[in-house]
């Protein structure tokens, strides 16, 4: 692709399946409230922050709940959602993902990951990934999560290169609007349930190859 130096992922459901893990851990939360949720639900949770996220799974219950009451929820599920994590080592990270990072590096592309989550250094060390990456912008780092583009645009000037010069990967509707937002090329991966309305979709993160 013409003119791109540098490529930014997303982390949970780009790099990893930790999206799996949101997934149960908003369950177990849910059904602990008696509040229903289901993959429906969860996949507007995609790229969202944490609180954001608590907002859409509470729903109409929202005004049940104090904000202090709030951050003990969301502390609640993260601590669930911590003790997948906690299992994950670099066996989780896919055959096919460690391929086509280290053939893009090979190519030599700046690579970097913009990820709305603040759990994203502990996942990247427990795959192995603590020191492969030129940049990280996470959720740690942003006051505003996706769909604004801050945590691409933190990306891309930790890089030094300009958007129009980078290209996102996301698997949620809010990653590719805020890489849009950005005015970054976007590349959507297609997951059950999911089509990113991106530039192109690709079915796995190996078919960049062809592509890139
Ligand atoms: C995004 C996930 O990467 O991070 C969202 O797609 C999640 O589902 C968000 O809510 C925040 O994650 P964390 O780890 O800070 O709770
Ligand atoms: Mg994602």
């Amino acid at each position: 692709m013409n003119n791109i130096y540098a490529i930014i992922f997303d982390l949970d459901g780009v790099i990893c399946s930790t999206d799996r893990y949101h997934y149960l851990a908003w369950k177990a939360l849910a059904d602990r409230l008696g509040i229903p949720f289901d993959e429906q639900v969860n996949s507007q949770l995609r790229g969202v922050s944490r609180m954001e996220s608590l907002e859409i799974v509470l729903g109409e219950h929202s005004a049940d709940y104090s904000e202090e009451q709030k951050e003990a929820l969301a502390t609640e599920k993260n601590e669930i959602y911590k003790s997948y994590l906690s299992s994950m080592t670099p066996r989780d990270l896919p055959k096919e993902v460690r391929m086509t990072l280290h053939m893009l590096r090979q190519r030599g592309y700046l690579l970097a990951i913009g990820s709305s989550s603040k759990n994203t250094q502990q996942i990247l060390r427990q795959l192995g990934l603590g020191d492969f990456f030129d940049a990280i912008a996470d959720g740690t780092m942003i006051t505003k999560s996706k769909p604004d583009p801050e945590v691409f645009l933190l990306a891309a000037s930790m890089l030094g290169v300009s958007p129009e010069n980078a290209i996102v990967i996301e698997d949620a509707e809010s990653g590719v609007r805020a890489a849009k937002a950005g005015r970054f090329r976007a590349i959507g991966i297609r997951t059950e349930g999911n089509d990113p309305d991106s530039d192109i979709t690709v079915k796995n993160l190996k078919n960049l190859i062809d592509i890139l």
